[in-house]
């Protein structure tokens, strides 16, 4: 398939870009340089030009702290420029996969969240990458929503990274233990994008890595498992609560997602969290070591 990729440089983009170009697809990768999609006449040009089967947009504003005080920011880049996205495919006939987010809820449930259930974003970032949905959802009639949660992976800055970091500089480290989501490797998250964009089987998705725990515990994993591939974490991760960092974004409590349309589409659920865990820092540390 011919694949338009939008945040080709970002931590996502990137592993998309590569696996659909190892997969022998058709790609134009579009960092901010390519296409800055808050421009709807590029998105017009550029996408008109390259009449691609699929645009997969990745990109996004993803400070969650700093859209709290630049709220036009957020909302021209995850609100306007996906309308432009949106527009652009559309009227290309491209089939549109717009990657969201957990914090299109409000995180108060004791259960999962389906993927209609209703949202209530509580963070500028979660409100304006609702309003991207609902843009996609008026404007596109070949869309998947796809939402995803806690993503890392091989390129830029995420939490394991950082834990590994800290993981070997500091003694203690304390890590919230009453916010709980399921952590999702790129690779993994990727992969399954692959497989559904060759369907029409249109609709809303909840896409991580499958189960579910808090970032203390996911920092347990991390520091367990990169101690078994010989990396010297000295840390000694603390549970601690969310009122001891407070932050200018409101977080989630609960953003575990139920993987509904996965199955009711018979797609292949989407492996363990800690199974992506494990392949990622065995990537990682290979890389690393090179
Ligand atoms: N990271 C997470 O934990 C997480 C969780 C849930 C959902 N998501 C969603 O997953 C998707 C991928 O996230 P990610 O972690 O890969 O984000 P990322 O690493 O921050 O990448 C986002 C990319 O979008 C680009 N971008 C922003 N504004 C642009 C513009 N006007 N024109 C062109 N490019 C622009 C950025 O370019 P610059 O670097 O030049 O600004 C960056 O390369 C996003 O839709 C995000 O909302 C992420």
């Amino acid at each position: 398939m011919k694949a338009l990729v939008t945040g080709a440089a970002g931590q996502l983009g990137t592993d998309v870009v590569t696996i659909l170009l190892s997969n022998g697809h058709d790609v134009l990768a579009c960092g901010r340089k390519e296409l800055d999609f808050t421009d709807l006449a590029q998105c017009q040009q550029v996408i008109g030009q390259f009449q691609p089967d699929v645009v997969i947009h990745c990109a996004a504003y993803t400070a969650v702290d700093a859209a709290e005080t630049d709220i036009d920011g957020a909302y021209k880049v995850n609100a306007v420029g996906t309308r432009n996205i949106a527009v652009a495919a559309e009227s290309n006939g491209s089939k549109l996969i717009y990657i969201s987010t957990d914090y299109v809820f409000d995180g108060t449930s004791n259960e999962s969240y389906q993927e209609y259930d209703n949202t209530n974003p509580q963070s500028i970032y979660g409100k304006s990458k609702r309003a991207g949905e609902v843009l996609v959802q008026s404007l596109s009639t070949r869309y998947f929503i796809v939402r995803t949660s806690w993503v890392y992976g091989a390129h830029g800055n995420n939490f394991v990274k950082t834990m590994l970091r800290l993981g070997q500089e500091k003694p203690s480290l304390k890590v919230v233990h009453d916010q709980k989501g399921s952590p999702t490797y790129t690779v993994d998250l990727t992969n399954f994008l692959l497989e559904l964009m060759v369907t029409e089987k249109y609709g809303v998705y909840h896409a991580s890595n499958s189960g579910a725990c808090t970032w203390y515990e996911f920092t347990q994993a991390i520091f367990e498992e990169a101690r078994k591939l010989g990396i010297s974490i000295i840390a000694e991760p603390e549970p601690c609560s969310t009122d001891e960092f407070p932050r200018p974004a409101h977080r989630p409590a609960n953003s575990v997602m139920e993987h509904l349309s996965i199955r009711t589409n018979g797609f292949q659920d989407i492996r363990p969290w800690r199974e992506g865990l494990i392949d990622f820092l065995q990537q990682w540390t290979g890389t690393e070591s090179k």
